[in-house]
């Protein structure tokens, strides 16, 4: 019956695979089983690091098809013309557990894609939220740490996290999201995905607009009460994953379509708030949704190890007519994730057929743990040199643009950047229906209710503060709710936001 014979590593075939080598039936076992040692040795190295934030997730691969012209706006090659299509990749996320965490944990989930296109490979490492919580990256590793364990008893704190938000108000309009039933969506083929930051387009003629990326979901969004993910998280801690591989694997593949939001260069000069702050969202009536294409997912990679752990996606990996801004958040992830693929799975984690560009690559990278050379062979590996015709093109030359700020290194922050109430404000009373509304409350009242400890007042104190300041009847609920004695100081605030 057999058609393929059992062979080591190194392609030699053997027998013995169930018992080790040993002095007679009984005796010790001999260190020459060389068998023995190559898969205890490679079990044991089966692990690399789990990614530090979103490391449980699942992966699809798919393509991506341009239903409408935006060349006007983008030189990218993808959208020279309608009807073009690129397969992709996805994998989606939650971002602060382990990664045997549970699927339907409140948490954004990520949304990250790459694009294997003509100009090569490009990503959008994103969330199913248009904002985040910070607009600086040197938050983020404080952040993190309180959405992850106490050092000293290694569980979760609530007390940690509205501690950490109480302090940053930024994070006030990601919180209502994460707080509202968004926060547990059913699986990830029901939400939507957002670049979040603000990115830049630039057109054959090398004018550059601003860019909101939007991927809406065809399949409409779904939620989890917070009782469902409760109860999800004990019967199926895999929700989501098997959720994406049944629908996929039953042939109903799901589908989202991009819109993007454009921003001219003089209407953010106008812009009442920073255009590059991540905290901040683009009103849809000011800067109208423009449909751009269509993306599907069909094909669940044959090795989850090897295509979705591996996976590595970056902001930084950018094409001819798509690029970044200003955003201080997305300049700092511009540094972070290469250097975390560099850790987590290696120099050359590009050569890996999930990250690789399959459209080739030119240059003179060479060597390091892993090394593939099968696109370079022995090709020259110094530039300028006389043999491999390879040159830069001044066609990718990257666009100047001009800096808001004198030549003195600036720490400060943008005017209006304390407004952190405003949009908050808006989400809540425009945005929301009555019932989400109510179960955003119960969330939050449940959820601080877990607040613990001798800073305990302080700190459901100087949060009720944001949330009076966003909105009086928010504020109001949830002080209600936590049973707290309302201090006047703490609606002053609030006068014009309600
Ligand atoms: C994953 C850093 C903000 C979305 C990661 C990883 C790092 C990181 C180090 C793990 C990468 C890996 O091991 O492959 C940061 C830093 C941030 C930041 C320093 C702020 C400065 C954000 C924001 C978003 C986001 C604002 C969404 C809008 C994601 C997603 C992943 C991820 C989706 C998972 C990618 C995957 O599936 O492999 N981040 N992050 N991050 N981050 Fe961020």
């Amino acid at each position: 019956m057999a058609t393929k014979k059992l062979t080591s590593g190194s392609g030699a075939p053997y027998f013995e695979h169930q018992d080790s080598q040993t002095v007679g039936p009984r005796g010790p076992v001999l260190l020459q089983d060389f068998i023995l040692q190559e898969n205890l040795a490679h079990f044991v190295r089966e692990r690399i690091p789990e990614r530090i934030v979103h490391a449980k997730g699942s992966g699809a691969y798919g393509k991506f098809t341009v239903t409408h012209d935006i060349s006007k706006y983008t030189k990218a090659k993808l959208f020279s013309k309608v009807g073009n299509e690129c397969r992709m990749f996805a994998r989606f996320s939650t971002v602060g557990g382990e990664k045997g965490s549970a699927d339907t944990e409140r948490d954004p989930r990520g949304f990250a894609l790459k694009f294997y296109t003509e100009d090569g490979n490009w990503d959008l490492v994103g969330n199913n939220t248009p904002v985040f919580f910070i607009k600086d990256a040197k938050k983020f590793p404080d952040f993190i740490h309180t959405q992850k364990r106490v050092p000293k008893t290694n569980l979760k704190s609530a007390t940690m996290k509205w501690d950490f938000w109480s302090f940053n108000p930024e994070s006030l309009h990601q919180v209502l999201i994460l707080m509202s039933d968004r926060g547990t969506p059913y699986g990830y083929r029901h939400m939507h995905g957002f670049g979040s930051h603000t990115f830049s387009m630039i057109n054959d003629a090398n004018e550059r607009v601003w860019v909101k990326f939007h991927f809406r979901s065809q399949q409409g969004i779904k939620n989890f009460t917070t009782e469902d993910a409760q109860q999800m998280k004990g019967e199926n801690p895999d929700f989501a994953q098997e959720d994406l591989v049944d629908a996929i694997e039953n042939g109903d593949f799901p589908k989202w379509t991009l819109f993007i939001q454009v921003m001219t260069e003089e209407q953010a000069q106008e812009f009442r708030w920073n255009p590059f702050d991540v905290t901040k969202v683009w009103f849809h009536d000011e800067f109208p949704l423009i449909e751009v294409g269509e993306m599907e997912l069909n094909e669940i990679p044959n090795n989850f190890f090897a295509h979705v752990e591996q996976s590595t996606f970056s902001p930084s990996n950018l094409i001819s007519g798509i690029s970044f801004s200003p955003d201080k958040m997305l300049q700092g992830r511009l540094f972070s994730y290469p250097d975390a693929h560099r850790y987590r799975v290696g120099a050359n984690s590009h050569l890996l057929e999930v990250n690789r560009c399959p459209f080739g690559f030119n240059n003179y990278q060479r060597d390091g743990a892993m090394a593939d050379s099968s696109s370079y062979k022995d090709a020259p590996n110094y530039y300028p040199n006389s043999f491999d015709g390879v040159e830069p093109d001044s066609d990718y030359k990257n666009l100047d643009y001009d800096l808001d700020s004198t030549s003195v290194a600036h720490f400060n922050r943008n005017e209006n950047d304390d407004d952190h109430y405003t949009q908050p404000g808006l989400l809540y009373t425009k945005a929301m229906t009555k019932e989400a509304r109510e179960h955003l409350v119960k969330n939050i009242i449940e959820s601080m209710n877990d607040i613990s400890g001798p800073k305990k007042d302080e700190i459901i104190n100087r949060q009720l503060c944001h949330f009076f300041r966003a909105n009086i009847e928010l504020g109001m609920k949830i002080a209600l709710g936590l049973q707290v004695n309302i201090d006047a100081d703490m609606i002053t605030h609030s006068k014009n936001n309600d």
